[in-house]
């Protein structure tokens, strides 16, 4: 977990120097689905989100974000997102993250702990290390376009 977390903080600190824009998802990281496969298909990424889920729900640093939130809507775009970072051929049709996080006054801490909540959820699916670390540093620099001042 501390290695996880220092290798996503690595990928933060270095996000402002790269590319000024990001794309507006992910990229595929395993156009050979072999990470896909590491996730256990289709299925396996419907468990890891449910349970991401029920993690974030019970977790006060950042439940309140998802409070009349339309989950259903936010997991099948999640699972859609996540099945074509991992090369299993989805395409992703949801909004953009800039788009879809903006003006909720997310924190880097925010994003952190729910950082923790999918890892919580990977580990608990019997996702490989290895393969956690390639999805969460596909997904460490989008959170430049989520982080932002605070809401209202
Ligand atoms: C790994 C980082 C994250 C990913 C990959 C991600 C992905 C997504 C996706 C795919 C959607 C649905 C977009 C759509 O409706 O088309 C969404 C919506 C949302 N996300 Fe995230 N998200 C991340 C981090 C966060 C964090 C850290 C928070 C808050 C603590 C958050 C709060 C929300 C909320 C509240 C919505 C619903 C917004 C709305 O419909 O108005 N997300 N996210």
């Amino acid at each position: 977990m501390k290695i996880t977390l220092l290798a996503l903080a690595s990928c933060l600190i270095a996000a402002p120097v790269m590319a000024e824009d990001s794309p507006p998802v992910a990229p595929v990281v395993s156009p050979d689905g072999s990470l896909y496969k590491a996730f256990g298909g289709h299925d396996g990424l419907v468990r890891i989100t449910d349970d991401l889920f029920v993690n974030i729900e019970a977790d006060p640093r950042i439940s309140s974000f998802f409070e009349q939130q339309k989950i259903p809507h936010i997991k099948d775009m999640l699972v859609e997102q996540f099945c074509e970072i991992t090369g299993g051929g989805c395409v992703y049709s949801g909004k953009d993250m800039k788009t879809a996080h903006k003006d909720l006054g997310i924190t880097q801490d925010s994003f952190f702990a729910l950082v923790e909540d999918l890892q919580k959820a990977m580990d608990k699916n019997g996702v490989p290390f290895a393969a956690q670390n390639q999805l969460l540093a596909a997904l460490a620099p989008q959170s430049r376009d989520m982080v932002g001042p605070p809401a209202g």
